[in-house]
């Protein structure tokens, strides 16, 4: 996820410099863009090397800024791209900017042009704050949907004492994360999914596959990082790039997931299996290419194990999910996976729906659960149906806890 920081002008902006290193923790690319006010106390090249980013500091009519288009319209790009801006230290100026929609500079005609979620973290001298002129700004920021982290009382750098210290490093961090839904409830969990197609050879040169993409399993893997989990990803062949912070093991055949899996699921507390594996593959593939004959051609296929299956069957605390990938009777079909299999979670989807299944950013599932619960949930990215499970999964294993369970 993509947050813009706008630093303001006080001398709490070098702690502005702490909150970035926080905010990073959480995975998130952070954009800094300062005020002129800003660079005063703290230069941009400090935030660059923590960021990474380039650090936004134009004015608008600076001869440099609108000399040409891309940087004219920067802020346009940068509002659309962002999931939240969160402007610490907010001085009363550019709060009593932001409540009266003055936009001079790349700050505030961000926060005019941004749809995202806004958070600000007010932080002034003592009488500045308490004056009505920015006690009514913050209630009409309020009033908009903007969350104010309240100052903390303490001694002020003006000597004096009272509310107008920037609020401390985590509470702005944790109303960004409570905003963003970043959660951590997954802490301390490994979690192993297992993602993508499953490729078996007929001959040197073809294949048996299917059209799995692996967006949903690594959407899963990347869900579960976030929230903490340490994750193992057991990959077939995919174009994704393993998110960061993963345990990414490539696999190609069947037998070679199986074989990971089972090599790797004994430290595992959860199971997710969203791999499309192959269920037959060939008795025997031919060492040599396969000549084109004139007649039909046979090939004869043998049963592959049942990774999710064998899973069930020495099941212990283990939560198990997996997917059912159909084109007919879906909830006959998944109520059935999920006694046969032994797993605690089932998630079905219509692979012939638009916007569901194979190759797309998007799914359309239903959570059969093994309390007899069904969950349908509308069309939505697979980053957040990846959400809903491991929802599901938390509180599984919040019940877990609950009775005693290790
Ligand atoms: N699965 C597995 N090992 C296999 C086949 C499937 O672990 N050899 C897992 C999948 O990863 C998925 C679940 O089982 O989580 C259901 O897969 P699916 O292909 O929908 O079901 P199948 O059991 O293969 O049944 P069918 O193809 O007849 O629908």
């Amino acid at each position: 996820m993509r947050i813009a920081l706008g630093v303001s002008g006080g001398v709490a902006a070098y702690k502005a410099a702490e909150l970035v290193r926080r905010l990073q923790q959480e995975k998130l690319d952070v954009q800094v863009v300062m005020t002129r006010g800003a660079q005063e106390f703290i230069t941009p090249l400090t935030f660059a090397a923590l960021t990474g980013n380039k650090v936004i500091t134009g004015l608008f009519g600076d001869k440099e800024a609108s000399a040409n288009v891309e940087s004219a319209i920067e802020h346009i790009a940068v509002a659309q791209r962002i999931d939240l801006l969160v402007v610490a230290p907010a001085t009363a100026d550019v709060l009593a900017k932001l409540a009266n929609g003055i936009a001079d500079d790349f700050l505030t005609t961000l926060y005019l042009a941004t749809k995202a979620p806004v958070i600000i973290a007010p932080a002034m001298n003592v009488n500045m704050w308490e004056h009505p002129a920015t006690q009514k700004n913050i209630e009409t920021l309020r009033a908009r949907g903007v969350r104010v982290v309240q100052p903390d009382e303490g001694y002020l750098a003006c000597g004096m004492v009272g509310p107008g210290r920037l609020a401390g490093i985590e509470a702005i961090a944790s109303a960004v994360c409570e905003t963003l839904g970043l959660r951590h409830d997954l802490e301390g969990l490994t979690v192993l999914v297992t993602a993508g197609p499953t490729v078996e050879d007929v001959d040197p040169v073809r294949v048996l596959t299917n059209r799995s993409s692996g967006k949903m399993g690594y959407a899963l893997a990347d869900a579960a990082a976030r929230r903490g989990a340490h994750v193992i990803l057991i990959s077939g062949p995919t174009e994704l790039r393993a998110p960061a912070e993963v345990d990414w093991l490539p696999v190609r055949s069947t037998e070679e997931m199986h074989r990971t899996v089972r090599e790797r699921a004994s430290g595992a507390d959860v199971v997710i299996m969203a791999a499309a594996v192959a269920d037959y593959r060939p008795a025997s593939p031919e060492p040599k290419k396969i000549k084109r004959g004139t007649g039909k051609m046979m090939l004869e296929l043998e049963p592959t194990a049942d990774i999710l299956a064998e899973l069930g069957r020495n099941k212990g605390s283990k939560i198990l999910v997996g997917f059912a990938a159909e084109t007919e009777h879906l909830a006959e079909n998944a109520r059935h996976k999920l006694t046969a299999k032994g797993a605690d979670i089932i998630v079905a989807n219509d692979v012939t729906q638009e916007g569901a299944g194979f190759d797309t950013d998007t799914n359309i599932v239903v959570l059969f659960s093994r309390d007899g619960r069904e969950t349908a949930l509308p069309r939505m990215s697979k980053f957040d149906v990846a959400n809903r499970i491991l929802d599901q999964v938390a509180e599984l294993r919040l019940a877990q806890l609950g009775k005693g369970v290790k």
